[in-house]
């Protein structure tokens, strides 16, 4: 057995990440100083966007947007179910209701057949769908051109929440995240592409909205001239909202920087991995390889292999427990949302609600993906995940 350990994702650092963070933490400024504005610039210049928000993680961010966008009770959410809590909890921390559609079962992200009928159901009762949170869930886009029609037709708010995709492309646009979505959501998270440790950051063209981000980002408070009722001096502030201490450091920000400059070389790392999986699970009929959509171009923040467990008369418990022995740590992303303890209690969702996501979750394990896995890495985990299959039988 190999000594060494296998997880689905894992940060890459080299000398010079570190160097960039040693070189601030030396610096007059830990937070709320230069390097802040420098990540965000880094960012919307990276991905298309006029402005860009950085906060202290993906949570805040996705919480940002919603304080941002104005969703409060009784607001109607829809995002998907194979995602992670945080893109439906947003919904919630600000008091509005959540709710589904179902994914595509051939490219795991929402459906916008299943939305739209979900929306046409709440119009019935006289409900307008207040916001879409679509996930490019494991780094494949959404069907975008699908999601803004609908968006133009019923008018509700449209969120991207883009966690799993920087690097990818849809309709060769690496840019469009902010060209279908109002807002956009990132999470630098060790296991994404690229990491400041806890981070993320809200994009949009629209400047008043991240202007208001970065004052909820910072408890509420503004120095805005536009909106102060008066001025006792320089040291002045006004709140005329709540918000929360969302912010991000310096130093994690010089590592965000760093980081982000290798994005692209991480992203042909990951392709390459990919490649490597496709070809040796696509004529194997236990399994079903991810399916990449023509319009796009995959970022791969996971390798979802859906594997036959119930066929098979497998037990998936059973089959992680032994790949645990081999030193392999998969995972699955994700327990459909719906199905949590919280949301079937506060909603009534109960199993046979979204079908594709459910059997979705039945078959997928997350395989290791992630920049610095060599082809001996590949081989030993390919070799296991079937001979581990082949002694279940
Ligand atoms: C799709 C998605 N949304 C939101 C988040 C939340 O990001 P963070 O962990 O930075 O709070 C994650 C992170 O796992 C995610 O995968």
């Amino acid at each position: 057995m190999k000594s060494k350990t296998y997880s689905y994702g894992k940060q890459n650092i080299s000398g010079e990440d570190i160097e960039s963070v040693v070189r601030v933490l030396q610096s007059d400024w830990l937070t709320q100083g230069p390097t802040v504005g420098e990540f965000e610039k880094a960012l919307a210049d990276k991905f298309g966007a006029q402005f860009a928000a950085a906060c202290s993680n993906g949570t805040a961010g996705l919480h940002l947007i919603a304080l941002g966008l104005g969703w409060s009770k009784g607001d109607v959410i829809i995002t998907t179910p194979i995602t992670f809590l945080a893109s439906a909890n947003c919904a919630i921390y600000v008091g509005a209701d959540v709710d589904f559609a179902d994914i595509d079962p051939i490219y795991y992200t929402i459906d916008p057949n299943n939305l739209e009928d979900k929306i046409k159901s709440y119009r019935k009762e006289n409900i307008n769908v207040k916001a879409v949170i679509a996930v490019d869930y494991a780094g494949q886009p959404s069907d975008w051109e699908a999601l803004k029609s609908l968006k133009d037709k019923y008018g509700f708010q449209l969120v991207n929440d883009f966690c799993h995709a920087p690097g990818a492309e849809y309709k060769n646009d690496y840019c469009y995240a902010v060209n279908y979505a109002d807002a956009v959501n990132m999470s630098f998270h060790p296991v994404k592409h690229f990491t400041t440790g806890e981070g993320g950051a809200v994009l949009s063209n629209d400047g008043n909205f991240i202007k208001r981000i970065k004052t909820l980002r910072t408890h509420g408070a503004t120095k805005d001239p536009d909106i102060l009722e008066k001025n006792d001096g320089p040291w002045y502030y006004e709140m005329h909202e709540v918000g929360f201490n969302y912010r991000i450091t310096d130093f994690q920000c010089a590592l965000g920087i760093s980081q982000l400059k290798k994005l692209d070389s991480f992203i042909i790392e990951r392709r390459k991995i990919a490649k490597y999986y496709d070809n040796f699970f696509k004529n194997d009929e236990r399994f079903i390889i991810p399916h990449v959509n023509k319009n796009s171009s995959h970022a791969y923040h996971l390798y979802p292999l859906q594997t036959k467990f119930d066929e098979l008369g497998i037990s998936k418990k059973d089959f992680f427990e032994k790949m645990k022995e081999k030193n392999i740590f998969l995972q699955v992303h994700y327990i459909p949302v719906h199905l949590q303890p919280y949301y079937r209690k506060r909603f009534g969702f109960k199993e046979g609600d979204f079908p594709e996501a459910e059997s979705f979750y039945k078959r997928e394990i997350s395989l290791p993906i992630y920049p610095g896995l060599k082809v001996e890495d590949l081989n030993y985990i390919t070799e296991s995940i079937v001979a581990t299959i082949d002694s279940m039988k």
